[in-house]
């Protein structure tokens, strides 16, 4: 049985491959028929086929898209403290197959109903010898790709446990292009994405995403990370890859206790790049929503006193320049309700934001506003207006303080009418602790067991307000929207603020994000979820602020984020001031909607270019987005998605013939033309540049 799984490993050049197939699907089948253990599960397309497999006492699986080997012999199993662990000792008590096909209705989402379509195979594993103890791998095959969790029953012999390691493998096939975030880093996922052969991949946090020399696009992640530590992805070597989980501060990685399941590792597969984004695999391995009256969750587009402190025109701290004032705050009320916005963000609104903010969270205040910002009146002043405030939580990443006002801040903003509340934990990656007994400071990270469990408690504490989450720093979504569906959006990347202030890195050594960022983000961050990344800058030049930085767009493009990165609480983030010099671009931002009745990916190519398109979900209209790298591309392809026989106006905002990123961001034109589904349309997009479109359903 060795001899089968050392064959499997070193199975990795394309050119062997299919050489090598029928001898391997021989060696599988013989493996069969000598142990009479293993089983298999198909997709309901017969698309991919996981198959389970004992050797010696050890859990391996397999996974192949159609013929194609995609992960060979992976090995299963976990390390305990003080216990024998869940390894090599285990025969099969029994196996269990179903199917299940079931399609649910989104309260909010980038598609209404999705479809979970798949077949399960759960292998029930019981230990040879003592302690006898029992564990359940439950796997699942969609066409998308596969899902599997482990599952520790109630068992006497098995209570309270804490993992010492993760044995989960997923071995590739081969030297894949890959592109990823090195996990572990201080500031968290906010690093722009690599994209080097697996050979250098070290350990990376997810989604991870690949591609294979024959064309497979491939991403790791997890779904329903719910009570547990959060999924690194560690290269063991030749193309090996393992489950890495963030330890607590004393090296144990999870502490559980009976029943207890693991979150769902998952592995989305795609023939196109489209076809990661237009999964659902991660969202379908989640509960189903737990909150009964959803009618106060509303996906929303928001302004908000921000920008300006990331550009330095005003700070978050009292004093000249303070940014959120009474004042300021009313000003930006009057422009969100005379253009329809219904958040508007306040940020330093509190006592704690100090010259050196970041260092020392435990001075913030989440219920006494500042002297010069009068809460309850410009909360009402914003209900008066049609318009609500969202809420702003930053805990630079002092959780302990927060978690002792959280209940009170809560309340606050309920009654002030507020439904949806940014939080913010920055700070290093290791630097969250809690206080235990003896009072010693424990300091975990940002995204272990501990960090998992606040943000889940913070999630069920808002539901019971009525407020909804845009989690900042946070740990990277798995799909939890599904079941608490106020868990609304996240920026857990690097997002528009680093155009304000950052620099680059060993990436890109310009100033802020290459123009190719947004091209990576839909294959890699955004299959995690919502992403609040902030898009619709139209003022692309800081000259009076910060000279030195800049949006390395085009105007066009900056619109066409609002269709490629999907987001139910979207941000319009320029200053008031500045969307009054361009009220053009300022229509497509207001006419844009943050729900959608369906998805769909054009055309597309992982860091070079997307193309997008969304139907509304409350009328006819359908809107694109198209951006590219720094490369000017042209695509032609016929409106077929619109309803047969009717007329829509195409609202084009697209790039001048003459736009570049570069040297010229604002070349922008705004244009009308009839079409209708037989139309064959042309999007031309500059060097680092987009377009945005509307459709807009005219007759039937
Ligand atoms: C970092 C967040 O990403 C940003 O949006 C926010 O303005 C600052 N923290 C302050 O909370």
């Amino acid at each position: 049985m060795r001899y089968f799984v050392m064959n499997y490993e070193n199975f990795k050049p394309q050119v062997m491959r299919h050489s090598l197939l029928p001898f391997l699907l021989i060696i599988s089948l013989i493996s069969i028929s000598c142990t009479q253990k293993q089983t298999s599960v198909e997709s309901p397309g017969g698309v991919n086929t996981i198959e389970f497999l004992l050797q010696d006492g050890t859990p391996y699986y397999t996974v192949h898209h159609s013929n194609t080997p995609v992960v060979s012999a992976s090995r299963l199993g976990f390390e305990l403290q003080e216990m024998p662990g869940l390894t090599n000792q285990f025969e099969i008590e029994s196996t269990e197959v179903s199917s299940f096909d079931e399609t649910w209705t989104q309260v909010w989402g980038e598609k209404a109903e999705v479809r979970n379509h798949y077949n399960e195979l759960a292998i029930n594993l019981r230990e040879i010898e003592e302690p006898n103890r029992i564990l359940t791998i439950r796997f699942r095959a969609f066409d998308d790709g596969i899902g599997f969790r482990y599952e520790f029953p109630e068992q006497p012999n098995l209570q309270e446990f804490n993992i010492m390691d993760e044995l989960t493998e997923f071995n590739m096939i081969g030297d894949h292009e890959s592109w990823w975030i090195a996990a572990y880093q201080w500031n968290r996922y906010e690093y722009l994405v690599k994209n080097t052969a697996l050979a250098e991949v070290d350990t990376v946090v997810t989604p991870f995403t690949m591609k294979t020399d024959n064309g497979l696009h491939l991403a790791l992640h997890e779904a329903a990370l719910v009570d547990y530590s959060t999924m690194n992805i560690e290269h063991t070597g030749n193309n090996q890859l393992k489950a890495n989980l963030i330890p607590w501060h004393d090296d144990v990685l999870v502490r559980a206790s009976t029943p207890f399941n693991t979150p769902w590792r998952t592995l989305q597969i795609g023939e196109k790049a489209g076809d990661l984004v237009e999964s659902y695999l991660v969202l379908n391995l989640n509960e189903p929503n737990k909150i009964e009256d959803t009618s106060w969750i509303e996906p929303a587009k928001y302004v908000g006193i921000w920008w300006e402190m990331h550009l330095d025109k005003s700070t978050w701290g009292p004093g000249p320049t303070h940014g959120a004032t009474t004042e300021n705050a009313k000003r930006y009320i009057d422009f969100a309700a005379e253009h329809g916005f219904d958040h508007v963000l306040v940020e330093g609104w509190n006592p704690g934001w100090d010259g050196d903010w970041f260092a020392d969270g435990v001075v913030f205040d989440f219920t006494e506003p500042l002297d010069d910002f009068d809460l309850e009146g410009v909360a009402q002043y914003a209900l008066d207006n049609g318009v609500r405030l969202m809420g702003h939580h930053e805990t630079s990443a002092s959780v302990e303080h927060y978690e002792g006002q959280m209940e009170q801040a809560f309340q606050l903003y309920e009654d002030l009418g507020v439904r949806a509340v940014k939080t913010g934990y920055v700070g290093h990656g290791q630097e969250i602790f809690w206080t235990d007994e003896l009072g010693n400071k424990n300091y975990e990270w940002h995204h272990g067991q501990h960090m998992v469990r606040h943000h889940q408690e913070v999630v069920e504490l808002a539901a019971d307000h009525k407020i909804s989450l845009n989690v900042h720093e946070g740990v990277k979504d798995t799909g939890l929207r599904r079941t608490w569906p106020n868990l609304m959006t996240r920026e857990v990347a690097r997002g528009q603020e680093y155009n304000a202030w950052g620099g680059g890195d060993d990436v890109w050594d310009g100033p802020g994000n290459p123009p190719n960022h947004v091209t990576i983000l839909p294959y890699q961050r955004s299959l995690s979820g919502p992403f609040d990344y902030t898009p619709g800058i139209v003022d692309l030049f800081f000259d009076e602020y910060r000279p030195d930085n800049r949006v390395n767009h085009t105007l066009a493009k900056e619109l066409a984020l609002y269709v490629t990165i999907y987001s139910p609480l979207h941000m319009a983030a320029d200053l008031p001031e500045n969307y009054e010099e361009r009220p053009d671009a300022l229509q497509f931002i207001k006419d844009v909607p943050v729900d959608w009745y369906d998805t769909k990916v054009l055309n597309g190519e992982i860091g070079k270019y997307i193309t997008t398109i969304r139907k509304d979900r409350n009328s006819e209209d359908w809107y694109l987005g198209s951006i590219t790298d720094e490369e000017p591309r042209e695509f032609t392809f016929t409106l077929d998605f619109l309803n047969e026989g009717e007329s829509y106006t195409a609202q084009i905002y697209r790039d001048s013939d003459d736009a570049d990123w570069e040297t010229n961001p604002y070349g922008f034109v705004v244009e009308e033309m009839e079409v209708t589904s037989e139309t064959e349309f042309t999007v031309s997009l500059a060097p680092g540049g987009g377009q945005a479109v509307r459709f807009m359903h005219v007759s039937e």
